[in-house]
């Protein structure tokens, strides 16, 4: 998979979604659709783009048991996207479902399967007291990383702090796709482990997910440039 900055399409309909990339001249670059845009509109949505040229991450995080997930990833694969997900936290039985499910439905094998470990929202206070997982946060994105991995995904999302962790455990050609980007002076909002795109790069991320440091930017396309060039530099 080409490295790659996909811009979280966290809109909630096309209109709006389409308004956005068209008046900030981002016609044509990779794309992520979570639940918000693709509930509401639908696979069309994603024809639409793709006839636009994008390359499309499709952030539905499923999870559910391993025969719902194989069937709906069956679904899924005929959209021929690059990448699709599950959480990882519905175990090794229903990750291997996803894959084998994605395989039956495009048997190319071009959507990668990723698994999300721990969400970046999630501090280690909250997923000790709330989701009752012993052991440190970066131990437990390893955990499921090694999970992901031995059920035939083909990466993980994590954080940019767990991104070197990951690579050491699961080898370098096991993809690290990192949401919980932001600029130095940007808000962190929800997220709860965040870095710079900089950072990112400096861990050896493959691609990287940004919403709205880009999309409420005062000047979104100005982001996306200041973005991109610290994502290809690696420095600031
Ligand atoms: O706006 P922001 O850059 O925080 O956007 C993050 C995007 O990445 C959201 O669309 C969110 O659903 C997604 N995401 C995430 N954490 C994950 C996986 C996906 O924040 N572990």
């Amino acid at each position: 998979m080409n490295p790659a900055i996909y811009l979280a399409l966290d809109f909630p309909d096309w209109f709006k979604a389409n308004a956005f990339l068209t008046e900030n001249e981002l016609a044509g670059i990779p794309v992520k659709v979570g639940m918000e845009l693709f509930y509401r509109e639908g696979p069309a949505l994603i024809e639409k783009l793709q006839k636009n040229n994008h390359s499309i991450f499709l952030d539905l995080k499923l999870h559910d048991i391993p025969t719902t997930v194989k069937r709906a990833m069956r679904s899924l694969a005929q959209l021929e996207v690059d990448l699709v997900n599950v959480h990882a936290l519905g175990g090794g039985d229903m990750i291997q479902a996803a894959k084998e499910g994605l395989l039956l439905g495009n048997p190319s094998g071009s959507t990668k399967l990723l698994a999300v470990t721990i969400l970046t929202s999630m501090d280690q206070k909250t997923m000790k007291r709330e989701v009752k997982l012993t052991g440190d946060l970066p131990d437990n994105v390893i955990h499921f990383a090694k999970l992901s991995k031995q059920n035939g995904a083909d990466g993980v999302v994590c954080s940019v702090h767990e991104a070197n962790l990951v690579k050491k455990a699961c080898g370098s050609s096991f993809l690290t796709v990192t949401p919980g980007i932001r600029l130095t002076n940007s808000q962190d909002n929800d997220q709860k482990r965040i870095a710079t795109p900089t950072t990112a790069k400096n861990h050896g991320v493959d691609s990287i997910v940004v919403g709205r440091t880009i999309t409420q930017a005062t000047h979104p396309r100005q982001a996306y440039e200041q973005i991109k060039g610290e994502w290809e530099d690696g420095k600031a």
